[in-house]
Protein backbone atom coordinates (compact mmCIF):
# COMPACT_ATOMS: atom_id res chain seq x y z
CA UNK A 1 0.00 0.00 0.00
CA UNK A 2 1.30 3.57 -0.48
CA UNK A 3 0.95 6.18 1.80
CA UNK A 4 -2.38 8.13 0.82
CA UNK A 5 0.06 11.43 2.07
CA UNK A 6 2.32 10.36 -0.77
CA UNK A 7 -0.38 9.63 -2.99
CA UNK A 8 -1.65 13.17 -2.66
CA UNK A 9 1.69 14.54 -2.43
CA UNK A 10 2.31 12.91 -6.11
CA UNK A 11 -1.25 14.44 -7.53
CA UNK A 12 -0.24 17.78 -6.46
CA UNK A 13 2.96 17.77 -8.10
CA UNK A 14 1.90 16.49 -11.18
CA UNK A 15 -0.22 18.13 -14.27
CA UNK A 16 -2.80 16.30 -15.85
CA UNK A 17 -2.29 18.20 -18.97
CA UNK A 18 1.65 16.87 -19.16
CA UNK A 19 0.78 13.37 -18.00
CA UNK A 20 -1.24 12.78 -20.55
CA UNK A 21 0.66 15.10 -23.35
CA UNK A 22 3.11 12.57 -22.82
CA UNK A 23 0.38 10.11 -24.83
CA UNK A 24 -2.36 12.24 -26.79
CA UNK A 25 -1.82 15.54 -28.99
CA UNK A 26 -3.72 18.29 -27.07
CA UNK A 27 -4.56 21.86 -28.09
CA UNK A 28 -6.27 24.71 -26.24
CA UNK A 29 -10.17 24.96 -26.32
CA UNK A 30 -11.59 27.37 -23.82
CA UNK A 31 -10.97 26.69 -20.64
CA UNK A 32 -10.11 22.72 -21.57
CA UNK A 33 -7.47 20.85 -23.62
CA UNK A 34 -8.48 19.19 -26.45
CA UNK A 35 -7.35 16.29 -28.23
CA UNK A 36 -8.13 12.28 -30.16
CA UNK A 37 -9.55 10.06 -27.50
CA UNK A 38 -6.80 7.60 -27.31
CA UNK A 39 -9.58 4.86 -25.60
CA UNK A 40 -11.80 4.44 -28.98
CA UNK A 41 -10.95 5.51 -32.31
CA UNK A 42 -12.54 8.99 -33.90
CA UNK A 43 -11.65 11.47 -36.13
CA UNK A 44 -13.40 14.55 -34.39
CA UNK A 45 -11.66 15.23 -30.87
CA UNK A 46 -14.47 14.79 -28.00
CA UNK A 47 -11.66 13.79 -25.49
CA UNK A 48 -11.42 17.18 -22.79
CA UNK A 49 -8.75 17.38 -20.35
CA UNK A 50 -9.67 20.25 -17.66
CA UNK A 51 -6.32 21.59 -15.96
CA UNK A 52 -8.57 23.43 -13.32
CA UNK A 53 -10.03 20.39 -12.18
CA UNK A 54 -7.59 17.79 -12.95
CA UNK A 55 -9.77 15.65 -14.45
CA UNK A 56 -10.43 14.40 -18.27
CA UNK A 57 -13.33 13.01 -19.83
CA UNK A 58 -14.11 11.75 -23.82
CA UNK A 59 -17.77 12.56 -24.80
CA UNK A 60 -17.43 10.09 -27.39
CA UNK A 61 -17.30 6.84 -25.08
CA UNK A 62 -17.41 8.20 -21.77
CA UNK A 63 -14.00 7.36 -20.20
CA UNK A 64 -13.37 9.40 -17.50
CA UNK A 65 -11.10 10.30 -14.06
CA UNK A 66 -7.94 11.98 -13.26
CA UNK A 67 -4.53 11.26 -13.79
CA UNK A 68 -4.01 8.43 -11.94
CA UNK A 69 -7.20 7.07 -13.93
CA UNK A 70 -5.63 7.76 -17.28
CA UNK A 71 -2.58 6.01 -16.33
CA UNK A 72 -4.35 2.92 -15.07
CA UNK A 73 -6.08 2.80 -18.54
CA UNK A 74 -3.54 3.45 -21.27
CA UNK A 75 -0.73 1.42 -19.23
CA UNK A 76 -3.08 -1.39 -18.51
CA UNK A 77 -1.83 -1.38 -14.50
CA UNK A 78 -3.29 -0.76 -11.04
CA UNK A 79 -3.96 2.07 -8.96
CA UNK A 80 -0.48 1.64 -6.83
CA UNK A 81 1.16 1.24 -9.97
CA UNK A 82 -0.03 4.08 -11.82
CA UNK A 83 1.03 6.21 -8.38
CA UNK A 84 4.58 5.13 -8.95
CA UNK A 85 5.07 5.40 -12.04
CA UNK A 86 3.95 9.14 -12.22
CA UNK A 87 5.76 9.16 -8.87
CA UNK A 88 8.83 8.40 -10.87
CA UNK A 89 8.30 11.00 -13.48
CA UNK A 90 7.87 13.87 -10.22
CA UNK A 91 11.07 12.38 -8.61
CA UNK A 92 8.99 11.69 -5.53
CA UNK A 93 10.29 8.50 -3.54
CA UNK A 94 7.68 5.95 -2.73
CA UNK A 95 7.90 3.28 -0.15
CA UNK A 96 4.97 1.12 1.27
CA UNK A 97 3.32 0.99 4.78
CA UNK A 98 0.98 -0.04 7.20
CA UNK A 99 -2.86 -0.44 6.18
CA UNK A 100 -5.11 2.18 8.17
CA UNK A 101 -7.73 0.83 9.63
CA UNK A 102 -10.27 2.14 7.15
CA UNK A 103 -8.57 0.40 4.63
CA UNK A 104 -7.54 -2.60 6.66
CA UNK A 105 -11.76 -2.70 6.89
CA UNK A 106 -12.23 -2.66 3.09
CA UNK A 107 -9.25 -5.16 2.82
CA UNK A 108 -10.70 -7.58 4.92
CA UNK A 109 -14.07 -6.92 3.59
CA UNK A 110 -12.89 -7.96 0.44
CA UNK A 111 -11.13 -11.52 1.53
CA UNK A 112 -14.25 -12.41 3.27
CA UNK A 113 -16.02 -11.69 -0.12
CA UNK A 114 -13.44 -13.94 -1.77
CA UNK A 115 -13.50 -16.97 0.83
CA UNK A 116 -17.58 -17.17 0.68
CA UNK A 117 -17.02 -17.58 -3.38
CA UNK A 118 -14.05 -20.39 -2.67
CA UNK A 119 -16.57 -21.72 -0.08
CA UNK A 120 -19.63 -21.94 -2.11
CA UNK A 121 -17.32 -23.53 -5.01
CA UNK A 122 -16.54 -26.07 -2.69
CA UNK A 123 -19.66 -26.64 -1.03
CA UNK A 124 -21.14 -27.00 -4.88
CA UNK A 125 -18.27 -29.01 -6.08
CA UNK A 126 -18.14 -31.54 -3.25
CA UNK A 127 -21.83 -31.96 -4.22
CA UNK A 128 -21.04 -32.49 -7.90
CA UNK A 129 -18.28 -34.91 -6.81
CA UNK A 130 -19.70 -37.12 -4.62
CA UNK A 131 -22.89 -36.01 -3.12
CA UNK A 132 -26.15 -38.45 -3.64
CA UNK A 133 -28.13 -35.28 -4.55
CA UNK A 134 -25.02 -34.98 -7.33
CA UNK A 135 -26.30 -38.17 -9.16
CA UNK A 136 -28.45 -36.21 -11.48
CA UNK A 137 -25.96 -33.81 -12.84
CA UNK A 138 -23.07 -36.34 -12.96
CA UNK A 139 -25.29 -38.24 -15.30
CA UNK A 140 -25.94 -34.63 -17.20
CA UNK A 141 -22.05 -34.13 -17.85
CA UNK A 142 -21.64 -37.81 -18.43
CA UNK A 143 -24.63 -37.54 -21.47
CA UNK A 144 -22.69 -34.22 -22.96
CA UNK A 145 -19.15 -35.95 -22.58
CA UNK A 146 -17.62 -33.80 -20.25
CA UNK A 147 -15.54 -35.29 -18.09
CA UNK A 148 -13.64 -35.19 -14.74
CA UNK A 149 -10.72 -33.25 -16.09
CA UNK A 150 -13.05 -31.17 -17.22
CA UNK A 151 -15.16 -30.14 -14.44
CA UNK A 152 -12.07 -29.93 -12.09
CA UNK A 153 -10.44 -27.52 -14.66
CA UNK A 154 -13.63 -25.27 -14.30
CA UNK A 155 -14.33 -26.35 -10.91
CA UNK A 156 -17.74 -27.28 -11.68
CA UNK A 157 -20.93 -27.81 -9.22
CA UNK A 158 -24.07 -28.50 -8.37
CA UNK A 159 -26.32 -26.93 -6.08
CA UNK A 160 -29.01 -29.27 -4.84
CA UNK A 161 -33.14 -28.81 -4.82
CA UNK A 162 -32.46 -27.10 -1.56
CA UNK A 163 -34.12 -24.16 0.13
CA UNK A 164 -31.21 -23.33 2.46
CA UNK A 165 -28.07 -25.66 1.96
CA UNK A 166 -25.80 -23.46 1.06
CA UNK A 167 -27.04 -20.96 3.79
CA UNK A 168 -26.05 -23.70 6.01
CA UNK A 169 -22.59 -24.78 4.99
CA UNK A 170 -21.99 -20.86 4.94
CA UNK A 171 -23.23 -20.84 8.52
CA UNK A 172 -21.67 -23.42 9.83
CA UNK A 173 -18.27 -21.83 8.34
CA UNK A 174 -18.33 -18.83 10.35
CA UNK A 175 -19.97 -16.21 7.46
CA UNK A 176 -21.03 -13.37 8.05
CA UNK A 177 -24.60 -14.10 6.36
CA UNK A 178 -25.50 -10.41 5.10
CA UNK A 179 -21.37 -10.40 3.30
CA UNK A 180 -23.25 -13.39 1.74
CA UNK A 181 -26.15 -11.61 0.78
CA UNK A 182 -24.32 -8.91 -0.52
CA UNK A 183 -22.50 -11.11 -3.04
CA UNK A 184 -26.02 -12.35 -4.55
CA UNK A 185 -25.51 -16.13 -3.39
CA UNK A 186 -28.10 -16.28 -0.81
CA UNK A 187 -31.49 -14.18 -0.78
CA UNK A 188 -33.44 -12.87 2.74
CA UNK A 189 -37.17 -13.13 3.02
CA UNK A 190 -39.51 -12.73 5.94
CA UNK A 191 -39.63 -16.48 6.57
CA UNK A 192 -35.68 -16.42 6.49
CA UNK A 193 -32.81 -16.84 4.62
CA UNK A 194 -32.58 -19.27 1.17
CA UNK A 195 -29.95 -20.10 -1.43
CA UNK A 196 -29.84 -18.32 -4.60
CA UNK A 197 -29.39 -21.96 -6.97
CA UNK A 198 -31.23 -24.48 -6.48
CA UNK A 199 -30.96 -27.80 -8.87
CA UNK A 200 -28.44 -26.33 -11.22
CA UNK A 201 -25.08 -27.64 -13.00
CA UNK A 202 -23.18 -24.43 -11.17
CA UNK A 203 -20.65 -22.91 -13.28
CA UNK A 204 -18.07 -20.48 -11.35
CA UNK A 205 -17.02 -17.46 -12.95
CA UNK A 206 -13.19 -16.08 -12.21
CA UNK A 207 -11.54 -13.26 -12.93
CA UNK A 208 -8.30 -13.25 -14.86
CA UNK A 209 -5.93 -13.90 -11.54
CA UNK A 210 -8.49 -16.86 -11.43
CA UNK A 211 -10.65 -15.92 -8.33
CA UNK A 212 -14.61 -16.67 -7.89
CA UNK A 213 -16.56 -13.32 -8.21
CA UNK A 214 -19.82 -14.76 -9.49
CA UNK A 215 -21.66 -17.77 -10.25
CA UNK A 216 -23.89 -19.26 -13.30
CA UNK A 217 -26.38 -22.15 -13.07
CA UNK A 218 -27.74 -24.34 -15.36
CA UNK A 219 -31.01 -26.19 -15.18
CA UNK A 220 -30.38 -30.15 -15.95
CA UNK A 221 -33.37 -29.69 -18.29
CA UNK A 222 -35.21 -27.93 -20.64
CA UNK A 223 -37.30 -25.10 -18.27
CA UNK A 224 -36.37 -22.13 -18.22
CA UNK A 225 -34.72 -19.96 -17.14
CA UNK A 226 -32.03 -22.15 -18.58
CA UNK A 227 -29.46 -19.90 -16.95
CA UNK A 228 -29.62 -18.01 -13.20
CA UNK A 229 -26.22 -15.60 -12.91
CA UNK A 230 -25.26 -13.89 -10.04
CA UNK A 231 -26.56 -10.32 -9.68
CA UNK A 232 -23.74 -7.53 -9.82
CA UNK A 233 -21.98 -7.56 -6.89
CA UNK A 234 -18.92 -5.39 -5.41
CA UNK A 235 -16.58 -8.06 -7.13
CA UNK A 236 -18.45 -9.15 -10.04
CA UNK A 237 -18.97 -5.68 -12.92
CA UNK A 238 -20.89 -8.30 -15.98
CA UNK A 239 -20.03 -5.76 -18.70
CA UNK A 240 -16.28 -5.97 -17.32
CA UNK A 241 -15.85 -9.70 -16.93
CA UNK A 242 -14.48 -11.98 -19.80
CA UNK A 243 -15.52 -15.62 -18.96
CA UNK A 244 -12.71 -18.16 -18.85
CA UNK A 245 -9.97 -15.37 -19.31
CA UNK A 246 -8.08 -17.29 -16.46
CA UNK A 247 -8.11 -20.33 -18.20
CA UNK A 248 -7.09 -18.54 -22.08
CA UNK A 249 -4.59 -16.62 -20.26
CA UNK A 250 -1.60 -18.77 -21.10
CA UNK A 251 -2.62 -19.54 -24.96
CA UNK A 252 -3.20 -16.22 -25.68
CA UNK A 253 0.46 -15.15 -24.53
CA UNK A 254 1.84 -17.41 -26.91
CA UNK A 255 -0.59 -17.10 -30.31
CA UNK A 256 -1.73 -13.31 -29.12
CA UNK A 257 -4.96 -14.12 -29.97
CA UNK A 258 -8.37 -14.58 -28.24
CA UNK A 259 -11.76 -16.16 -29.63
CA UNK A 260 -14.87 -14.89 -28.29
CA UNK A 261 -17.73 -17.28 -27.97
CA UNK A 262 -21.15 -16.62 -26.32
CA UNK A 263 -21.74 -19.68 -23.79
CA UNK A 264 -20.24 -21.16 -20.97
CA UNK A 265 -20.85 -24.54 -22.87
CA UNK A 266 -19.06 -23.05 -25.99
CA UNK A 267 -16.48 -21.91 -24.16
CA UNK A 268 -16.07 -25.69 -22.55
CA UNK A 269 -16.61 -27.71 -26.18
CA UNK A 270 -13.47 -25.69 -27.52
CA UNK A 271 -11.45 -25.99 -24.55
CA UNK A 272 -12.15 -29.66 -24.23
CA UNK A 273 -10.83 -29.69 -27.97
CA UNK A 274 -7.65 -27.92 -27.33
CA UNK A 275 -8.88 -24.76 -28.22
CA UNK A 276 -7.38 -22.78 -25.18
CA UNK A 277 -7.88 -19.10 -26.07
CA UNK A 278 -10.80 -18.69 -25.71
CA UNK A 279 -13.39 -16.42 -23.73
CA UNK A 280 -17.49 -16.31 -23.15
CA UNK A 281 -18.88 -13.48 -22.40
CA UNK A 282 -21.66 -13.92 -19.49
CA UNK A 283 -25.26 -13.98 -20.94
CA UNK A 284 -24.79 -10.50 -22.25
CA UNK A 285 -24.02 -8.44 -25.29
CA UNK A 286 -20.17 -7.41 -25.93
CA UNK A 287 -19.37 -3.75 -24.40
CA UNK A 288 -16.32 -1.42 -24.78
CA UNK A 289 -14.83 -2.56 -21.39
CA UNK A 290 -14.95 -6.21 -22.78
CA UNK A 291 -12.99 -4.96 -26.10
CA UNK A 292 -10.38 -2.93 -23.89
CA UNK A 293 -9.47 -6.03 -21.37
CA UNK A 294 -8.98 -7.75 -25.13
CA UNK A 295 -6.84 -5.21 -26.49
CA UNK A 296 -4.44 -5.05 -23.16
CA UNK A 297 -4.06 -8.90 -23.57
CA UNK A 298 -3.62 -9.47 -27.30
CA UNK A 299 -3.27 -8.15 -30.91
CA UNK A 300 -6.46 -10.21 -32.80
CA UNK A 301 -9.43 -11.28 -31.88
CA UNK A 302 -11.98 -13.95 -33.40
CA UNK A 303 -15.64 -13.45 -32.89
CA UNK A 304 -17.43 -16.75 -33.20
CA UNK A 305 -21.53 -16.37 -32.14
CA UNK A 306 -23.98 -18.36 -33.69
CA UNK A 307 -25.07 -18.06 -37.31
CA UNK A 308 -28.98 -16.89 -36.77
CA UNK A 309 -30.02 -13.47 -37.12
CA UNK A 310 -28.76 -12.31 -33.42
CA UNK A 311 -25.52 -13.87 -33.48
CA UNK A 312 -24.99 -11.51 -36.67
CA UNK A 313 -25.84 -9.01 -35.11
CA UNK A 314 -24.11 -9.31 -32.12
CA UNK A 315 -21.21 -9.73 -34.69
CA UNK A 316 -21.72 -6.00 -36.50
CA UNK A 317 -22.16 -4.74 -32.75
CA UNK A 318 -19.12 -6.03 -31.61
CA UNK A 319 -16.58 -5.20 -35.09
CA UNK A 320 -18.00 -1.53 -34.33
CA UNK A 321 -16.17 -1.10 -30.82
CA UNK A 322 -13.10 -3.34 -32.09
CA UNK A 323 -13.36 -0.98 -35.02
CA UNK A 324 -13.40 1.88 -32.43
CA UNK A 325 -10.44 0.42 -29.66
CA UNK A 326 -8.62 -0.58 -33.27
CA UNK A 327 -8.32 -3.66 -32.58
CA UNK A 328 -7.99 -6.23 -35.41
CA UNK A 329 -10.88 -8.28 -35.67
CA UNK A 330 -11.75 -11.71 -37.68
CA UNK A 331 -15.67 -13.56 -37.88
CA UNK A 332 -15.41 -17.52 -37.93
CA UNK A 333 -18.54 -18.59 -39.44
CA UNK A 334 -19.83 -22.33 -38.53
CA UNK A 335 -22.02 -24.10 -40.74
CA UNK A 336 -25.68 -22.71 -40.50
CA UNK A 337 -27.19 -24.43 -37.77
CA UNK A 338 -24.23 -24.87 -35.62
CA UNK A 339 -22.98 -23.49 -32.43
CA UNK A 340 -19.17 -24.97 -31.15
CA UNK A 341 -20.65 -27.42 -29.41
CA UNK A 342 -22.21 -28.89 -31.44
CA UNK A 343 -19.73 -28.70 -34.58
CA UNK A 344 -17.24 -30.26 -32.22
CA UNK A 345 -19.19 -33.20 -31.74
CA UNK A 346 -19.18 -33.72 -35.24
CA UNK A 347 -15.69 -32.36 -36.20
CA UNK A 348 -12.28 -32.31 -35.13
CA UNK A 349 -10.63 -29.62 -33.36
CA UNK A 350 -8.45 -30.08 -36.47
CA UNK A 351 -11.75 -29.80 -38.57
CA UNK A 352 -12.29 -26.16 -36.33
CA UNK A 353 -8.53 -25.17 -36.44
CA UNK A 354 -9.16 -24.79 -40.49
CA UNK A 355 -12.29 -22.42 -40.26
CA UNK A 356 -10.53 -20.44 -38.23
CA UNK A 357 -7.72 -20.03 -40.58
CA UNK A 358 -10.62 -18.95 -42.81
CA UNK A 359 -11.98 -16.54 -40.96
CA UNK A 360 -12.41 -13.23 -42.44
CA UNK A 361 -11.81 -9.56 -41.58
CA UNK A 362 -14.87 -8.44 -39.34
CA UNK A 363 -15.68 -5.52 -42.06
CA UNK A 364 -15.21 -7.47 -45.10
CA UNK A 365 -18.16 -9.84 -43.02
CA UNK A 366 -20.21 -7.49 -42.42
CA UNK A 367 -20.72 -5.55 -45.74
CA UNK A 368 -20.72 -9.35 -47.61
CA UNK A 369 -23.54 -10.11 -45.43
CA UNK A 370 -25.35 -6.55 -45.82
CA UNK A 371 -25.13 -7.95 -49.65
CA UNK A 372 -26.41 -10.97 -49.18
CA UNK A 373 -29.76 -9.87 -47.00
CA UNK A 374 -30.67 -7.24 -49.82
CA UNK A 375 -28.72 -7.73 -53.31
CA UNK A 376 -27.57 -4.58 -54.81
CA UNK A 377 -29.66 -5.35 -57.78
CA UNK A 378 -31.71 -1.27 -57.61
CA UNK A 379 -30.56 2.45 -56.39
CA UNK A 380 -32.67 1.61 -53.47
CA UNK A 381 -31.22 -1.13 -52.44
CA UNK A 382 -27.92 0.05 -53.10
CA UNK A 383 -28.73 3.62 -51.53
CA UNK A 384 -29.98 1.54 -48.23
CA UNK A 385 -26.82 -0.69 -48.20
CA UNK A 386 -24.28 2.41 -48.48
CA UNK A 387 -26.11 4.21 -45.47
CA UNK A 388 -25.73 0.59 -43.83
CA UNK A 389 -21.87 1.12 -44.37
CA UNK A 390 -21.03 4.38 -44.08
CA UNK A 391 -21.48 4.90 -40.54
CA UNK A 392 -19.34 1.76 -39.63
CA UNK A 393 -16.74 2.82 -42.61
CA UNK A 394 -16.07 5.97 -40.94
CA UNK A 395 -14.86 3.56 -37.79
CA UNK A 396 -11.72 2.09 -39.81
CA UNK A 397 -8.83 4.01 -38.15
CA UNK A 398 -5.61 2.62 -40.95
CA UNK A 399 -6.19 4.63 -43.67
CA UNK A 400 -4.60 1.94 -45.78
CA UNK A 401 -7.44 -0.51 -45.04
CA UNK A 402 -10.30 1.87 -45.61
CA UNK A 403 -8.60 2.46 -48.95
CA UNK A 404 -8.84 -1.59 -49.68
CA UNK A 405 -12.31 -2.00 -48.63
CA UNK A 406 -13.46 1.22 -50.40
CA UNK A 407 -12.29 -0.55 -53.28
CA UNK A 408 -14.04 -3.51 -52.40
CA UNK A 409 -16.92 -1.98 -51.31
CA UNK A 410 -17.45 -0.19 -54.39
CA UNK A 411 -17.13 -3.21 -56.71
CA UNK A 412 -19.46 -5.14 -54.77
CA UNK A 413 -21.87 -2.59 -54.91
CA UNK A 414 -21.43 -1.73 -58.55
CA UNK A 415 -20.45 2.16 -58.17
CA UNK A 416 -17.69 4.65 -58.44
CA UNK A 417 -15.52 5.88 -55.74
CA UNK A 418 -16.41 9.26 -56.48
CA UNK A 419 -20.34 8.15 -55.77
CA UNK A 420 -19.08 6.40 -52.55
CA UNK A 421 -17.42 9.48 -51.40
CA UNK A 422 -19.78 11.55 -52.27
CA UNK A 423 -22.92 9.62 -50.33
CA UNK A 424 -19.89 9.67 -47.16
CA UNK A 425 -19.67 13.57 -47.38
CA UNK A 426 -23.11 13.95 -47.68
CA UNK A 427 -22.45 17.86 -47.25
CA UNK A 428 -22.77 17.02 -43.40
CA UNK A 429 -19.84 15.07 -42.40
CA UNK A 430 -18.72 16.58 -39.65
CA UNK A 431 -22.14 16.44 -37.83
CA UNK A 432 -22.89 13.09 -38.67
CA UNK A 433 -19.41 11.65 -37.44
CA UNK A 434 -19.68 12.87 -34.14
CA UNK A 435 -23.01 10.62 -32.66
CA UNK A 436 -21.66 8.13 -34.69
CA UNK A 437 -18.50 8.10 -32.34
CA UNK A 438 -21.00 8.20 -29.30
CA UNK A 439 -20.73 5.34 -27.39
CA UNK A 440 -24.29 3.84 -27.83
CA UNK A 441 -24.70 1.84 -24.61
CA UNK A 442 -24.55 5.24 -22.87
CA UNK A 443 -27.31 6.59 -20.89
CA UNK A 444 -29.02 9.66 -22.24
CA UNK A 445 -27.98 12.37 -20.35
CA UNK A 446 -30.54 13.80 -17.60
CA UNK A 447 -29.26 17.69 -17.53
CA UNK A 448 -31.39 18.75 -14.68
CA UNK A 449 -30.08 15.70 -12.39
CA UNK A 450 -26.93 16.96 -14.20
CA UNK A 451 -27.22 20.63 -13.21
CA UNK A 452 -28.52 19.60 -9.98
CA UNK A 453 -25.45 17.47 -9.40
CA UNK A 454 -23.06 20.03 -10.40
CA UNK A 455 -24.94 22.81 -7.78
CA UNK A 456 -23.98 20.19 -5.39
CA UNK A 457 -20.38 19.83 -6.09
CA UNK A 458 -19.83 23.60 -6.93
CA UNK A 459 -21.72 25.74 -4.75
CA UNK A 460 -21.75 24.89 -0.85
CA UNK A 461 -24.90 26.70 -0.28
CA UNK A 462 -26.72 24.89 -3.03
CA UNK A 463 -25.30 21.63 -1.18
CA UNK A 464 -26.88 22.70 2.31
CA UNK A 465 -30.66 23.44 0.17
CA UNK A 466 -29.92 20.06 -1.24
CA UNK A 467 -29.38 18.16 2.39
CA UNK A 468 -32.09 19.98 3.47
CA UNK A 469 -34.80 18.66 1.13
CA UNK A 470 -33.06 15.26 1.18
CA UNK A 471 -31.33 13.74 -1.49
CA UNK A 472 -34.10 11.19 -2.33
CA UNK A 473 -35.99 13.84 -3.03
CA UNK A 474 -34.16 15.76 -5.77
CA UNK A 475 -32.18 12.86 -7.50
CA UNK A 476 -33.33 9.85 -9.17
CA UNK A 477 -31.83 6.25 -8.96
CA UNK A 478 -29.46 6.98 -11.73
CA UNK A 479 -27.57 10.14 -10.19
CA UNK A 480 -28.75 9.28 -6.34
CA UNK A 481 -25.17 7.27 -5.66
CA UNK A 482 -23.12 9.75 -7.07
CA UNK A 483 -25.13 12.47 -5.13
CA UNK A 484 -24.23 10.58 -1.91
CA UNK A 485 -20.68 9.78 -2.60
CA UNK A 486 -19.65 13.24 -3.23
CA UNK A 487 -21.62 15.12 -0.32
CA UNK A 488 -19.87 12.01 1.73
CA UNK A 489 -16.84 13.16 0.54
CA UNK A 490 -17.73 16.97 0.34
CA UNK A 491 -18.75 16.91 3.88
CA UNK A 492 -15.56 14.70 5.02
CA UNK A 493 -12.79 16.50 4.09
CA UNK A 494 -12.77 19.95 5.73
CA UNK A 495 -9.71 21.33 3.62
CA UNK A 496 -10.55 23.08 -0.21
CA UNK A 497 -12.12 20.04 -2.12
CA UNK A 498 -9.91 18.55 -4.95
CA UNK A 499 -12.44 17.15 -7.45
CA UNK A 500 -9.76 15.25 -9.26
CA UNK A 501 -9.46 13.21 -5.84
CA UNK A 502 -13.01 12.41 -6.07
CA UNK A 503 -12.38 10.59 -8.93
CA UNK A 504 -10.50 8.03 -7.42
CA UNK A 505 -13.28 7.33 -5.02
CA UNK A 506 -15.96 6.99 -7.90
CA UNK A 507 -15.21 3.62 -8.59
CA UNK A 508 -18.43 2.02 -11.00
CA UNK A 509 -17.42 3.01 -14.39
CA UNK A 510 -20.72 4.97 -15.08
CA UNK A 511 -20.69 7.04 -12.41
CA UNK A 512 -16.87 7.86 -13.03
CA UNK A 513 -17.90 9.12 -16.49
CA UNK A 514 -20.54 10.48 -15.02
CA UNK A 515 -18.63 12.47 -13.08
CA UNK A 516 -15.74 13.49 -15.39
CA UNK A 517 -18.16 14.63 -17.68
CA UNK A 518 -19.41 17.35 -15.26
CA UNK A 519 -16.10 18.22 -14.75
CA UNK A 520 -15.32 19.04 -17.84
CA UNK A 521 -18.77 20.82 -19.10
CA UNK A 522 -18.14 24.33 -20.07
CA UNK A 523 -21.48 25.29 -18.27
CA UNK A 524 -21.05 24.52 -14.68
CA UNK A 525 -17.57 26.46 -15.70
CA UNK A 526 -18.74 29.53 -15.45
CA UNK A 527 -20.09 31.17 -12.32
CA UNK A 528 -24.31 30.77 -12.16
CA UNK A 529 -27.11 32.03 -10.20
CA UNK A 530 -27.10 28.78 -8.43
CA UNK A 531 -30.31 29.46 -6.19
CA UNK A 532 -32.37 30.48 -9.73
CA UNK A 533 -30.91 27.68 -11.29
CA UNK A 534 -31.94 24.96 -8.26
CA UNK A 535 -35.45 26.40 -8.26
CA UNK A 536 -35.68 26.13 -12.08
CA UNK A 537 -34.39 22.67 -11.62
CA UNK A 538 -36.26 21.05 -8.87
CA UNK A 539 -39.17 22.36 -10.69
CA UNK A 540 -38.56 20.62 -13.74
CA UNK A 541 -37.84 17.66 -11.38
CA UNK A 542 -41.02 17.92 -10.09
CA UNK A 543 -43.03 18.07 -13.22
CA UNK A 544 -40.86 14.68 -14.50
CA UNK A 545 -42.38 13.00 -11.46
CA UNK A 546 -45.87 14.54 -11.95
CA UNK A 547 -45.85 13.37 -15.27
CA UNK A 548 -45.03 9.65 -13.76
CA UNK A 549 -47.94 9.43 -11.37
CA UNK A 550 -50.05 10.54 -14.10
CA UNK A 551 -48.69 7.64 -15.85
CA UNK A 552 -49.73 5.25 -12.87
CA UNK A 553 -53.21 6.90 -12.19
CA UNK A 554 -53.71 5.81 -15.80
CA UNK A 555 -52.28 2.36 -15.55
CA UNK A 556 -54.20 1.68 -11.77
CA UNK A 557 -57.69 2.83 -13.55
CA UNK A 558 -57.10 -0.07 -15.94
CA UNK A 559 -56.14 -3.08 -13.26
CA UNK A 560 -57.93 -5.42 -10.75
CA UNK A 561 -57.68 -3.86 -7.67
CA UNK A 562 -57.20 -7.15 -5.64
CA UNK A 563 -53.96 -7.59 -8.26
CA UNK A 564 -50.30 -7.63 -6.69
CA UNK A 565 -49.69 -5.23 -9.44
CA UNK A 566 -52.07 -2.77 -8.19
CA UNK A 567 -51.12 -2.26 -4.88
CA UNK A 568 -47.34 -2.08 -6.27
CA UNK A 569 -48.27 0.94 -8.30
CA UNK A 570 -50.37 2.55 -5.76
CA UNK A 571 -47.53 2.42 -2.95
CA UNK A 572 -45.50 4.17 -6.28
CA UNK A 573 -47.87 6.90 -6.63
CA UNK A 574 -47.80 7.32 -2.65
CA UNK A 575 -44.43 7.70 -2.17
CA UNK A 576 -44.18 10.16 -5.72
CA UNK A 577 -46.24 12.26 -4.37
CA UNK A 578 -44.58 12.21 -0.78
CA UNK A 579 -41.51 13.29 -2.84
CA UNK A 580 -43.56 15.98 -4.53
CA UNK A 581 -44.69 17.95 -1.69
CA UNK A 582 -41.32 17.98 0.03
CA UNK A 583 -40.06 19.62 -2.68
N1 LIG B 1 -27.57 -16.97 -20.95
C1 LIG B 1 -27.98 -16.42 -19.76
N2 LIG B 1 -29.25 -16.58 -19.30
C2 LIG B 1 -30.14 -17.32 -20.03
C3 LIG B 1 -29.75 -17.88 -21.24
C4 LIG B 1 -28.44 -17.69 -21.69
O1 LIG B 1 -27.19 -15.77 -19.09
N3 LIG B 1 -31.37 -17.47 -19.54
C5 LIG B 1 -26.19 -16.77 -21.41
C6 LIG B 1 -25.22 -17.77 -20.80
O2 LIG B 1 -23.99 -17.09 -20.61
C7 LIG B 1 -25.12 -18.81 -21.88
C8 LIG B 1 -25.15 -17.93 -23.12
O3 LIG B 1 -26.09 -16.92 -22.80
O4 LIG B 1 -23.94 -19.55 -21.77
C9 LIG B 1 -25.56 -18.66 -24.37
O5 LIG B 1 -26.83 -19.23 -24.23
P1 LIG B 1 -27.14 -20.68 -24.74
O6 LIG B 1 -26.54 -20.91 -26.08
O7 LIG B 1 -28.60 -20.89 -24.59
O8 LIG B 1 -26.41 -21.56 -23.62
P2 LIG B 1 -25.16 -22.54 -23.63
O9 LIG B 1 -24.31 -22.19 -22.46
O10 LIG B 1 -24.52 -22.61 -24.94
O11 LIG B 1 -25.81 -23.92 -23.22
P3 LIG B 1 -26.22 -25.18 -24.06
O12 LIG B 1 -25.08 -25.58 -24.93
O13 LIG B 1 -26.48 -26.16 -22.98
O14 LIG B 1 -27.45 -24.82 -24.81
MN1 LIG C 1 -25.19 -22.35 -26.92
Amino acid sequence: MIPEEKVREVAERISIVEVISDYVPLRRAGANFLGLCPFHGEKTPSFNVSPAREIFHCFGCGTGGNAFSFIMKIEGISFPEAVKLLARKTGIEIEDRQLTPTEKKAQDEHSQFLRINDLTTSYYRSILQHGQEGEAARQYLTDRAVGEDITEAYRLGFAPDRRDGLVKHLKNNGIDLNLALKLGVLRKSESGWYDLFRNRLIFPIKDARGHVIAFAGRVLDTSLPKYINSPESPLYHKSSVLFGLDMALPSVRTGNAIIIVEGYFDHLALYRAGVQNVVATCGTALTGTHAGLIKRHAERVYTLFDSDIAGRKATVKSMELFLEQRIPAYVISLPSGDDPDSFLKEHTAEEFISLKDKARPAFEYFVRSLLAESPPDSVDSKVRTIDEIVPRFRKIADSVERDLYEKEICRLLGITTHAFRKRMGGGKLSSQEVPADKDKTEQPADNVQETLLALLLYYPEARVKIVQTGLDNIFNDDYLELARTALDYLSDSSDTHDFSQLAEIVEKPELKSLFSKIMVSDQYLADIEWRAVFDQCTRSHEKKQLSSIKEIAARLAVLDQGSEEYALLLKQADALRTRKSKL
